[in-house]
C-alpha cells in the first residue's frame, strides 16, 4: 500500500473539498473553526491509534486528552519472569496489518526477531498432528490426511483477505462509515454481512469442507485465537483464520510500546485517572444555533474532577466487567453496558519444565522442539492452547530451548488452572502469574445488533468494530475510521462519508 498522503491526491479532490468547506462556512459559522479539546476514554491501541489520526486530521491546534487508569496498552501487556518480559495479551500481528505496520515503523521500533515456530495439535490424550521440520513431511503428512482442504482453506481466507485489504485505500482517500455493517459492506459487499450472520462451520460447510477437517484443524485455530468453537461467525471465522498464517510478527520489547509511541508522538496529555461518566451540555450560540459539548467526570489519584470537550471518543467496550461510564442528558439514552458479553479467557505463565506424558507422547522431551500446541474442541481437554513462549526481546544468539529444560510456557484456559491441572501438565516449576482477561466478544450466533460507532453528535465509539473481529489492527482500523468520522462530521463533509461502490469508484477516480 503506497504511503500516500490523503492530502497529496488528485486536484478534483481537492477541489471538491474545497467547495465543501465554502458550502458548509456558508450554513454553520460555528463549527467552522477547529475543535479546542478532545477526550479519548482508554490508552489501549485503539484509544492511542485515535490520538494518533486524530491529530493528523485536526492538526496541531487542538488539545487532546487520553484518560487510562490503569496500563497503557490495555488488553496489550507483558508480564517480567527472571528478567525478560513476555507477551500475556495480544501476542501476534498479521503481515498484512498495514496499519499496525505503519506505526512501528513511524515510531522507528523494531519488529521483534523473528523465532520459527512449530505446531501441533493435541486432544486431549494425545498429539494428533506434529509438523516436523521437514517441509516435505509435512505436505505429505497433511495432504493423506485433509486431502487439498488445507490449500483450499488457504485460498478461502485469502479471498476474504483480498477484500479486507480494500479498507486501506478507502481511508487513504478519507472515506469513513457510520456503522461497523457499512465498513464491511464496503469492504466485501453483501457477503461479508452474510459471514456475520453464519457460524464458521456453516460458512466452511458450505464452501465444501468436511466436518473432520473443521473438527481437526479448524477448531484448534479458533479455539487458540478466540477461546470458542467453530460456532463463532464467519467473518471472526476468517479472521482467525488469518491468524494462522505464516509471517506472522510481533514488536521488539512488547506489542504496548506502539501504544506509548503513539501516544507520545500524537502530543496528546494522559490523565492517569477512570471515567465516571459523560454528561451531554448545551451553549446557545451568537448566531442562535446551539452547539452540544460534553463533560466528562474523572477519578484520578488527587480525586475527581471534571473537564469540558468538543469531540469524545470511547475507546474502552462498553460492557459488564469491562467499564462502567454513565451517560447522562442524552436523549435517546446512551447504556453503560451493551447487550452481548465478553469472554473469559485465563492466561497463565509458567516457567516450568513440562511433563511430556501430559501429551501422551514417549518423544524424549530434549528432541521435543513445538513452540504452540493446540486443542481439538474435545470433553476432557481443558486448555485451549499451551505455548512455549520466547520474551518480547530476543538476546543475541537465542534459540528456543527443548521441553527437556525449565522454560515459560503460556497456557490459555477459560477458567484458571487449579493446582491439580498444574501438576499434571509440569513435571516443576518455580513461577505462575495469572491474567484474567474478558478477552473478546463471545461471537455465539444469532449476531447482536452490533452497537454504533455514534453515540451522539460527536461523541464515538470505537470498539463497536470488536463485534465483527477483536484483533489490535481492528482497533486501528475503527481508530482511524473515527478520527476520519469526527472531522467529516465537523467539516460537514458529506460526501466523505457511506459512500457506495468505491472500489469501483476510486479506480476511476485515479
Ligand atoms: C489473551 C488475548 C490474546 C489476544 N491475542 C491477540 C493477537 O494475537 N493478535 C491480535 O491482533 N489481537 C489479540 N487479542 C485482541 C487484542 O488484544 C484486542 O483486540 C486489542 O488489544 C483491543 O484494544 P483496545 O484499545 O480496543 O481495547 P483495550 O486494550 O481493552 O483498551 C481499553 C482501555 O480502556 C481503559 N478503560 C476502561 N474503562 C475506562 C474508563 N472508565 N476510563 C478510562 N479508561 C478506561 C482500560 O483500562 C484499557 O486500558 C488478544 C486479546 C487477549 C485478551
Ligand atoms: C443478517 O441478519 C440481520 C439480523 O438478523 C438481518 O437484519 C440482515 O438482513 C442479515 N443480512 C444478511 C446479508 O443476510
Ligand atoms: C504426568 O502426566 C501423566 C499423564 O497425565 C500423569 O499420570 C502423571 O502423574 C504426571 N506426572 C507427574 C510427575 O506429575
Amino acid at each position: 500500500m503506497p504511503a500516500m498522503n490523503p492530502r497529496s491526491l488528485s486536484l478534483r479532490a481537492l477541489l471538491l473539498l474545497g467547495l465543501c468547506h465554502k458550502i458548509s462556512r456558508a450554513s454553520t459559522p460555528e463549527l467552522q473553526s477547529q475543535p479546542r479539546q478532545i477526550a479519548i476514554v482508554g490508552g489501549g491501541i485503539g484509544g492511542t491509534a485515535a490520538a494518533y489520526y486524530l491529530r493528523q486530521e485536526f492538526g496541531a491546534g487542538v488539545k487532546i486528552d487520553v484518560f487510562e487508569p490503569g496500563h497503557i496498552g490495555g488488553r496489550l501487556a507483558t508480564v517480567k519472569i527472571g528478567n525478560q518480559e513476555y507477551e500475556t495479551g495480544g501476542s501476534v500481528i498479521h503481515p498484512l496489518n498495514l496499519h499496525m505496520k505503519h506505526f512501528v515503523e513511524k515510531l522507528g521500533i523494531p519488529p521483534r526477531q523473528n523465532v520459527p515456530t512449530k505446531v501441533a495439535i493435541f486432544n486431549g490424550k494425545e498429539l494428533t498432528f506434529e509438523e516436523s521440520d521437514w517441509f516435505i513431511i509435512n505436505f505429505l503428512r497433511m495432504l493423506w490426511r485433509y486431502g487439498f482442504s488445507l490449500l483450499r482453506m488457504q485460498m478461502w481466507v485469502e479471498s476474504v483477505l483480498d477484500r479486507f485489504m480494500r479498507i486501506y485505500q478507502y481511508q487513504q482517500y478519507g472515506y469513513s462509515f457510520t456503522t461497523v455493517q457499512r465498513l464491511l459492506h464496503a469492504m466485501g459487499g453483501d457477503s461479508f454481512l452474510t459471514l456475520m450472520n453464519q457460524t464458521l462451520e456453516e460458512t466452511m460447510i458450505d464452501e465444501g469442507f468436511s466436518q473432520i477437517f473443521l473438527n481437526d484443524m479448524v477448531a484448534p485455530i479458533t479455539r487458540v485465537n478466540y477461546g470458542q468453537s467453530v460456532r463463532i461467525h464467519g467473518f471472526v471465522g476468517a479472521v482467525s483464520l488469518a491468524g494462522a498464517d505464516s509471517g506472522l510478527w510481533a514488536v521488539d520489547g512488547g506489542n504496548k510500546r506502539v501504544c506509548s509511541g503513539l501516544l507520545y508522538h500524537s502530543k496528546s496529555d494522559l490523565i492517569s485517572a477512570k471515567v465516571t461518566s459523560i454528561a451531554v451540555k448545551v451553549r446557545p450560540s451568537k448566531t442562535g444555533t446551539a452547539t452540544s459539548f460534553y463533560e466528562v467526570s474523572y477519578d484520578g489519584e488527587s480525586g475527581s474532577a471534571h473537564s469540558l470537550y468538543d469531540i469524545v471518543v470511547i475507546a474502552t467496550p462498553l460492557h459488564q466487567g469491562m467499564s462502567d461510564i454513565t451517560f447522562s442528558g442524552f436523549s435517546p439514552p446512551i447504556p453503560s453496558h451493551y447487550p452481548g458479553r465478553y469472554h473469559q479467557t485465563v492466561s497463565t505463565l509458567i516457567h516450568g519444565t513440562l511433563n511430556m506424558s501430559y501429551l501422551g507422547t514417549t518423544e524424549p522431551a530434549s528432541e521435543f522442539t513445538v513452540s504452540d500446541i493446540l486443542t481439538t474442541d474435545s470433553e476432557g481437554c481443558a486448555i485451549n492452547s499451551l505455548s512455549s513462549i520466547d520474551p518480547v526481546h530476543i538476546p543475541k544468539g537465542y534459540k528456543r530451548p527443548p521441553a527437556s529444560q525449565p522454560k515459560v510456557w503460556k497456557v490459555f484456559s477459560q477458567q484458571p488452572l487449579s493446582q491439580e491441572q498444574l501438576q499434571e501438565m509440569f513435571l516443576s516449576w518455580d513461577f505462575v502469574s495469572e491474567t484474567r482477561w474478558l478477552a473478546y466478544p463471545s461471537y455465539r450466533l444469532p449476531p447482536r445488533k452490533t452497537p454504533p460507532f455514534i453515540l451522539h453528535n460527536r461523541l464515538y465509539y470505537l470498539n463497536a468494530v470488536e463485534w465483527a473481529a477483536s484483533a489490535m489492527e481492528m482497533s486501528t482500523i475503527a481508530a482511524r475510521n473515527v478520527a476520519l468520522l469526527a472531522h467529516h462530521r465537523w467539516h460537514q463533509q458529506k460526501s466523505k462519508m457511506d459512500q457506495e461502490d468505491l472500489h469501483t469508484r476510486i479506480r476511476t477516480e485515479l
